[in-house]
């Protein structure tokens, strides 16, 4: 066992400069202008899995961004196969002010390395990659079969690995799936997800007049799309986080006794916790504690308000149209489909005929919850602990990750979420970065998977 490992440490220093070279390419799925670089991205991966020892490395075209996909399996026979998911798109870096070095321009600072994708998910993802290789150039042999399948839409709720698995079903074939995606508790403590909320994401745009119009020769005359808009937004829940669209509770699975205890064991610090916000104190439902809160009860949150006038100094104006984007978290079993359209019903019966109101969905995902006593759970554990030295928490996260239900309705195969992240990396937001520590700590992690996973099958 020890071959691989000695491999990892002693190739630290180029491990991260080849991350750094994957955080160059501004890879922003949702970005038009991003498109070619989504390719450069998904063509170096491919390089970088093949240079690994990985066969039939290539990359797949697809409607949207390409999949990168790569195997090795050559492992003995009755060896189970393992597929590894990730992506390498980004969230957009925007807004880029509040970068303290460039987004795409990787940065070690201390113990972290800064820049967008950084911690989501390309420094994760490629973790597995370099184990394999570890692996591969010492022993020139896995203990199991590999597949890895990334993607480039996850950030952008793309659809494109959705319509590929189902079409796919024997290359993408498995025991288990493996994802690093996800935060541990702190820097000590790892934690493996067993189970995440699901979401849908809504635009509504609003017409009124045909142009913008003066507030005061019209005002009182014409009903404002943006002050329609506040009313709409401000009917969708309550003071406490409650939601009142009718019917959106009806599918919401009940948290057993038994979930609510090992919830209820979970170490959050609330005040650290608090304190990484900035927010002024905590919020939410009365009824359940923070943990739950966060990962087992639905939300609905406004991201985006567009429309007026935004200039300087004032503009009286009644503008003609206002845009919002909106979007739910769900839980198990509600469906994305159905509170689309209960939330497009509730909103076409609040809005007033004085403006037109337009309701789309984006995107959606199902919500997952995994049996954390499967053996390649208990695998994942005795790998954290060899190089932690701590077993794991279970525990629910509030983020999505679409792909976790298509694995399991599409592939019958489940997904240990044995994540690398720190809930403080900052994804999605300004100055996001990755502990380098657990990165290679990681790489070591991912190498102890497949050998612990290969033993308890
Ligand atoms: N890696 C995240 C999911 C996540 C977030 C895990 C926080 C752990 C902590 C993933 O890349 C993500 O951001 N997913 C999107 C999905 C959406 C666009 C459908 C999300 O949760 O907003
Ligand atoms: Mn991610
Ligand atoms: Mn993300």
């Amino acid at each position: 066992m020890s071959d691989p490992i000695q491999y990892v440490q002693h190739r630290e220093q180029d491990h991260l400069a080849e991350l750094q070279e994957f955080l160059r390419i501004p890879s922003v799925s949702t970005q038009p202008e991003h498109k070619e670089d989504m390719l450069e991205a998904a063509r170096w991966l491919a390089q970088k899995m093949d240079e690994a020892g990985l066969e039939h490395c290539r990359v797949i075209e697809t409607s949207g961004h390409p999949l990168v996909y790569g195997d090795w399996l050559h492992a003995e026979s009755g060896a189970p196969t393992v597929l590894v998911y990730g992506h390498y798109d980004v969230q957009p870096a925007e807004p880029f002010e509040l970068w303290e070095t460039p987004p795409f321009d990787p940065v070690v600072r201390g113990a972290y390395l800064y820049a967008r994708g950084a911690s989501d998910d390309k420094g994760q993802v490629f973790i597995h990659v370099k184990a394999v290789q570890a692996y591969l150039k010492t022993h020139g042999q896995l203990p199991v079969n590999v597949k890895f399948i990334v993607e480039g839409e996850e950030e952008s709720g793309g659809s494109s690995l959705g319509a590929f698995i189902p079409q796919n079903m024997a290359l993408l074939s498995a025991d288990v799936a493996l994802v690093s995606d996800t935060a541990m508790v702190n820097p000590n403590q790892p934690a493996i997800v067993y189970g995440l909320r699901g979401m849908v994401y809504m635009l509504l745009d609003l017409t009124g007049p045909a142009h913008d119009l003066h507030s005061g020769s019209y005002g009182g005359g014409i009903n404002n799309p943006l002050n329609v808009l506040g009313h709409i937004i401000a009917r969708l829940k309550d003071e406490s986080g409650f939601i009142l669209i009718p019917g959106f509770y009806d599918k919401v699975r009940p948290l057993s006794e038994k979930e609510r205890e090992i919830l209820s064991r979970f170490p959050l610090d609330e005040d650290v916790w608090l304190k990484e916000t900035g927010a002024p104190m905590a919020w939410g439902e009365p009824q359940y504690t923070l943990v739950e809160r966060l990962g087992a009860r639905p939300t609905l949150d406004v991201h985006g308000i567009i429309g007026g006038y935004t200039g300087p100094g004032s503009k009286t104006v009644l503008p003609s149209k206002a845009h919002a984007k909106i979007s739910m978290r769900l839980v198990p079993d509600q469906d994305p489909q159905e509170i689309a359209r209960l939330f497009e019903q509730f909103v076409g019966e609040i809005a007033p005929p004085s403006v037109d109101v337009s309701v789309t969905m984006d995107a959606g995902a199902l919500a997952s919850i995994t049996d954390y006593e499967i053996p390649a759970m208990k695998a994942a554990s005795s790998a954290y602990a060899q190089v932690f030295g701590r077993e794991p928490v279970f525990m629910r996260e509030g983020g999505s990750l679409p792909v976790i239900s298509q694995f399991q309705q599409h592939l019958g195969v489940e997904t240990v979420l044995m994540g690398f992240g720190l809930p403080d990396d900052r994804i999605h937001s300004p100055n996001e970065r990755f502990y380098l520590p657990n990165y290679y700590r990681g790489i070591q992690t991912s190498i102890h998977f497949l050998a612990e996973y290969a033993r308890a099958t």
